[in-house]
């Protein structure tokens, strides 16, 4: 089983500024909970219990305030700066030490997933022991992502962002890799756009066959909070299953609670922390 999760939680926003002048974008709440909330729900349904989580150099006091050392969760965050966004797979160069000789998942800070029999396949993905897996999704407008054409279940071709449609299934921003990745990453040259890209990093996986691809599935939602757009079409999204059917999505008390790692006791300690809000309120009931 993988153990281990990285969160590229930085970037410079500027899509969203002024919004993200101050506060980093992965604070920002979708609907009633910080971003960062998400992509790390997403580590712990995958029993992930050591995370490192990167993000944008001056920004750490920010994160540390609400998502201290994961004590509270029954898990151990540990942190790192980037200095600038160089991206992708610089998660693995600066988590090299984090990472050790173990195998990673690495989740991007702004990429939001939600559906039904999602905790198994996560569950499964962690297993892998060797080579590289991705979760892909039809979309709409594959040109925004990084897409994969698969014939006969294998992925024979990959492109970052294609200006001419090669498919409609964009690689999420979920990933799972063999301690080669470390190896592979420092192997990588900047691309025009002069940063190193996850495309290359997956394709260095592909040419050794190793590569290998799941689906999140129709009954599932998979939702990049790049724009402004984006951004509030997922909050819509959170409100409208959370006032529906009554659950949170993303409570990582909840998950923690769920899977044994805390008990009663955190999460009264977490309903202190919050203070009196609607996030305690269901806290409250998780328990009572
Ligand atoms: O969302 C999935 C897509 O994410 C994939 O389909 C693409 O293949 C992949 O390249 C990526 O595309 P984006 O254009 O969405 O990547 P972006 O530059 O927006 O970065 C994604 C997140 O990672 C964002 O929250 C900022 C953070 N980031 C990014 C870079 C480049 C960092 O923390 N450090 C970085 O160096």
């Amino acid at each position: 089983m993988i153990k281990k999760g990285i969160i590229l939680s930085g970037g410079m926003g500027t899509r969203m500024s002024p919004l993200t002048k101050a506060v980093n974008k992965q604070l920002l709440p979708i609907y009633d909970k910080p971003l960062i909330f998400y992509p790390l729900s997403i580590l712990m349904l995958s029993k992930i219990k050591d995370i490192l989580i990167i993000v944008n150099k001056g920004q750490l006091n920010q994160y540390k305030k609400i998502l201290p050392n994961g004590e509270r969760l029954g898990i151990k965050i540990t942190y790192e700066e980037q200095d600038s966004p160089k991206g992708l797979p610089d998660a693995f160069i600066l988590g090299e030490k984090f990472i050790g000789k173990d195998n990673v998942a690495l989740i991007l800070g702004d990429n939001f997933f939600y559906g039904q029999f999602l905790s198994q396949k996560l569950l499964d993905c962690s297993k892998l022991k060797n080579g590289a897996k991705v979760l892909l999704h039809r979309v709409a407008s594959p040109e925004k992502y990084g897409v994969a054409k698969v014939k006969k279940n294998k992925i024979t071709y990959i492109k970052e962002k294609p200006k001419k449609f090669i498919s409609d299934l964009a690689i999420t921003g979920l990933y799972f890799f063999d301690n080669k990745v470390i190896k592979f990453a420092k192997q990588l040259k900047p691309s025009k756009r002069n940063e190193l890209e996850i495309t290359d990093l997956l394709n260095k996986y592909k040419r050794i066959n190793k590569l290998s691809a799941d689906y999140i599935g129709r009954g599932g939602a998979w939702l990049d909070t790049g724009s402004l757009e984006d951004f509030y079409k997922t909050s819509a999204f959170v409100s409208a299953i959370e006032n529906r059917q009554g659950f949170k999505i993303a409570c990582i008390e909840e998950i923690a609670l769920l899977n044994k790692w805390i008990n009663k006791k955190q999460i009264n300690d977490a309903i202190k922390f919050y203070g009196k809000c609607e996030y305690s309120s269901y806290l409250k009931k998780l328990i009572s």
